[in-house]
C-alpha cells in the first residue's frame, strides 16, 4: 500500500526514517540533532565516538544524552547501535537484545573510516559474536570496505563483496545484514541479486551518492565537503545505485549518513571523512527521485523498507515537501566553530514544510 500524494507543486508522504546517522556528542549533539529530529521520526545512531559505544550500558547512557539534547517537545526515537570489536562477548548481544534499545551492531573494519581504530581486524574473531547475533536476530550493519592498502581506493567496496561480505553471509547465513552506504554497482548487483531470505539482507544508499559522482570533489579545485567514506565514484555507479533506490526493491532503503564535522577538520591539510545533509537530506533525496522521473518511489524508500527491515512499526504521522527552491545556508555554527552543510550556499528545489 502506498500513501504517498504528489502533485506538481508538493508531494505528501509518510514520516520517514534514517536508517544510518552521525550525531556525535556534546555541542556537536545539540546543535545537530534538531536537524533530524526535523525530517525524521527515528534514526539507526552510528557508534563511532571517541572512545566508542562497545557496551549496551554505554549505548543506553548515549541514548539518554541524545534525549536531553531534544528541543522541547520533538518526537524523535533513537536507535541505538553497538561497535563491534575483536572482544565484543556473545553475552553483550544478549544484554543488548533485552535492552530492547539496541537495534544493531557496527562492523567497522579497523582502520576503514573515522573512528574505526578500535575496529574488526578480522571478522572471523567475531565468530561467537556473530552467531549470538543470529540467534538474537540482531543485524550487523556493515561498512563494506576493506584497508588493504595495496587496494585502490576506488576498487575496496567491490573486493570487500569477495573478501568479506560473502564468505560473512556464507559461514552465518541466518544473519541479518544492512550492507551500509553502498557506493557501487557491484554491491547493488550483489544485494538485488543475492540468494537471501526476505528480510535478511538490505542496503542503505545515501542522498550524495545517489546525487554525485567522484567528479563533484574536483570541480574547479579540491573540494573538501564532498569527500566521504566510501568515497564518491564514478557515474556508471552513480547511475546504478539510483536505479536500485527507485527500483522499488525493498531490500534498498534510506540511511544519510550525515556526517557532521567542524569545518576547520575538513578543510586542511588532511582532511575529515564526512557528508553534512541532515539539514536537507529529504530535499536531497527528493531531488534524487524527481531527477529519476520516481517521486512516487520515494516513500517506499524513504518510510517503509526500513521499517520492516528492522522489525519496527512504521510511521503513521505524514510530512509533505514542496516543491520550492531555497538557498542551503553556507555554514551553520556550533559554539565557537561552523559544520557546511553539503551544497552549502547552492539552491536547492524542494522545502520540507
Ligand atoms: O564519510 C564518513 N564519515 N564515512 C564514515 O564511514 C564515517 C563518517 C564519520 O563518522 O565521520
Ligand atoms: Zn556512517
Amino acid at each position: 500500500m502506498t500513501t504517498a500524494q504528489s502533485s506538481s507543486a508538493a508531494l505528501t508522504l509518510t514520516r520517514p526514517d534514517d536508517w544510518h546517522l552521525h550525531v556525535r556528542d556534546g555541542a556537536m549533539l545539540a546543535a545537530v540533532l534538531p536537524h533530524t529530529a526535523r525530517q525524521f521520526a527515528r534514526a539507526i545512531i552510528m557508534p563511532n565516538l571517541k572512545p566508542p559505544v562497545t557496551t549496551t550500558a554505554q549505548a543506553e547512557a548515549y541514548r539518554a544524552r541524545i534525549v536531553a539534547a531534544l528541543p522541547p517537545g520533538v518526537q524523535f526515537e533513537p536507535l541505538m547501535t553497538l561497535y563491534l570489536t575483536d572482544n565484543t562477548p556473545a553475552d553483550e548481544i544478549r544484554r543488548a537484545r533485552a535492552s530492547g534499545v539496541v537495534h544493531g551492531v557496527k562492523l567497522y573494519p579497523a582502520g576503514a573510516t573515522t573512528n574505526s581504530d578500535a575496529g574488526v581486524t578480522d571478522v572471523m574473531k567475531c565468530a561467537k559474536t556473530l552467531e549470538a547475533m543470529q540467534d538474537a536476530g540482531m543485524p550487523l550493519l556493515v561498512h563494506g570496505e576493506v584497508t588493504d592498502s595495496a587496494i585502490d581506493l576506488f576498487d575496496r567496496e567491490k573486493v570487500f563483496i569477495e573478501r568479506v561480505m560473502e564468505p560473512l553471509r556464507r559461514a552465518f547465513p541466518a544473519l541479518k545484514v544492512v550492507f551500509e552506504h553502498i557506493t557501487t554497482k557491484d554491491a547493488a548487483d550483489y544485494v538485488r541479486d543475492a540468494d537471501a531470505a526476505p528480510g535478511l539482507l538490505g542496503a542503505t544508499i545515501t542522498a550524495h551518492h545517489l546525487l554525485y559522482n567522484r567528479n563533484a570533489m574536483f570541480i574547479g579545485g579540491i573540494r573538501p565537503h564532498y569527500y566521504c567514506l566510501p568515497v564518491l565514484k564514478r557515474e556508471t555507479h552513480r547511475l546504478a545505485l539510483v536505479e536500485a533506490a527507485t527500483s522499488g526493491n525493498p531490500r534498498f532503503f534510506l540511511g544519510t549518513d550525515s556526517a557532521p564535522h567542524p569545518k576547520g577538520l575538513k578543510q586542511q591539510a588532511c582532511g575529515c571523512a564526512g557528508c553534512y545533509t541532515a539539514l536537507h537530506a529529504l530535499e536531497l533525496y527528493a531531488e534524487a527521485f524527481d531527477q529519476a522521473g520516481a517521486l512516487e518511489r520515494l516513500e517506499g524508500f524513504a518510510s517503509f523498507f526500513g521499517a520492516d527491515f528492522y522489525g519496527l512499526p512504521r510511521n503513521s504521522e505524514q510530512i509533505t515537501l514542496a516543491r520550492e527552491s531555497w538557498t542551503l545556508p553556507d555554514e551553520l555554527m556550533v559554539g565557537d566553530a561552523s559544520v557546511v552543510p553539503l551544497g552549502g550556499g547552492e539552491a536547492i528545489g524542494w522545502r520540507l514544510r
